[in-house]
């Protein structure tokens, strides 16, 4: 039996990665999300489907919660109430309608959800993986132009310093597109965090990071205003566009799977083919100033 942990368990991808993973034999799963019905429901539908299950409640937008969960897995770990950690999945995301809003430790919401909190938590855990061992991180096509996402107002990344990135804006409201920048610097970030970790993890510890592929379905949107949910409902019809339930699986198959064992360096998996991610994805300088600004938010947080 081997573990593994996944975040954002409670709906949409999470979800049904979660209920892929349940139905494999010997499946043992760290369910880390948000305490409360949902995190219970989906944790009772995966025993149902024969998993070994425990549930860790946490906000991943307060940073305490994180360090505090990441406590309780190596404690679950070394006590062997938990079998060996193999792979670890950072899939909870958001995206906050309103840049100005702040995390419980003063970030911007959104790169606090999707990117800081994960870099927290693999921060932490980093030692107490059984190794060959996989890191999935979420990604999204966002980061570079796409004429598709930004006709639901997420338009391609617009990098600054992480610590500007990681400070909620000011002033008057800012429109949709701040907050659609917001997420896909987030998703930017993630790249250049893959990359970067795979340098710092230990040998035997793989990253990677998964493309779902357009779900315009999801509770993602789910803070933008009625118009543009109305028209992700009306594309999520579109043949070829994906569903929590067909990309669930693949996500599964990503960190579980023989057929993917190898796949490190911040691969980058759109659905179930490595694509190569565009030139501003990979900057080296970028990679090393990010990892230093987030010790350093890390640590003030702490
Ligand atoms: N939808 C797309 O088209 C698309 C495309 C590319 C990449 N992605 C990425 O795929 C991942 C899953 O997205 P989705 O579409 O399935 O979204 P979703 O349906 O909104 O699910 C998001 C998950 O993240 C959790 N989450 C959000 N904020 C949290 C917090 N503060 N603390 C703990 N958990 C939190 C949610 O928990 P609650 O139930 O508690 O809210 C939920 O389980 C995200 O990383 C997203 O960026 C999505």
């Amino acid at each position: 039996m081997t573990t593994t942990l996944i975040t954002g368990p409670t709906r949409g991808l999470g979800r049904a990665a979660t209920l892929a993973m349940a139905g494999r034999p010997g499946a043992e799963l760290l369910l880390l999300g948000r305490a409360g019905p949902a995190l219970a429901a989906v944790a009772e539908q995966a025993r149902a489907r024969g998993a070994r299950v425990h549930e860790i409640g946490c906000d991943l937008s307060r940073l305490a919660d994180v360090r505090a969960a990441a406590s309780a897995v190596r404690e679950m770990l070394s006590s062997g109430k938990a079998a060996p950690l193999r792979a670890l999945i950072a899939n909870a995301g958001a995206m906050s309608p309103d840049t100005r809003t702040a995390s419980a430790d003063g970030y911007e919401l959104t790169f606090a959800v999707n990117y800081l909190a994960h870099a927290q938590l693999i921060g932490d855990l980093l030692g107490s993986f059984a190794t060959p061992a996989r890191i999935v991180l979420l990604g999204s096509n966002t980061y570079h132009a796409n004429i598709w996402r930004r006709m639901l107002s997420v338009p391609e990344a617009d990098w600054r310093d992480p610590v500007d990135i990681a400070r909620p804006a000011t002033g008057d409201r800012p429109g949709m597109k701040a907050s659609g920048v917001a997420y896909s610097n987030a998703k930017l970030a993630i790249l250049y965090y893959a990359h970067e970790l795979q340098r710092h993890a230990g040998p035997g510890v793989d990253v990677s990071v998964f493309e779902p592929g357009w779900m315009p379905g999801t509770s993602l949107s789910r803070d933008a205003p009625a118009a543009v949910r109305a028209v992700g409902r009306g594309l999520s019809r579109i043949p070829g566009v994906s569903t929590p339930e067909r990309s669930g699986p693949l996500l599964a198959s990503v960190a579980l799977d023989e057929k993917w064992a190898g796949l490190r360096d911040g691969a980058f998996v759109l659905k179930d083919r490595v694509v190569e991610v565009k030139p501003v994805a990979r900057d080296r300088d970028r990679e090393r100033r990010l990892w230093e600004a987030t010790a350093e938010l890390l640590e003030k947080a702490a």
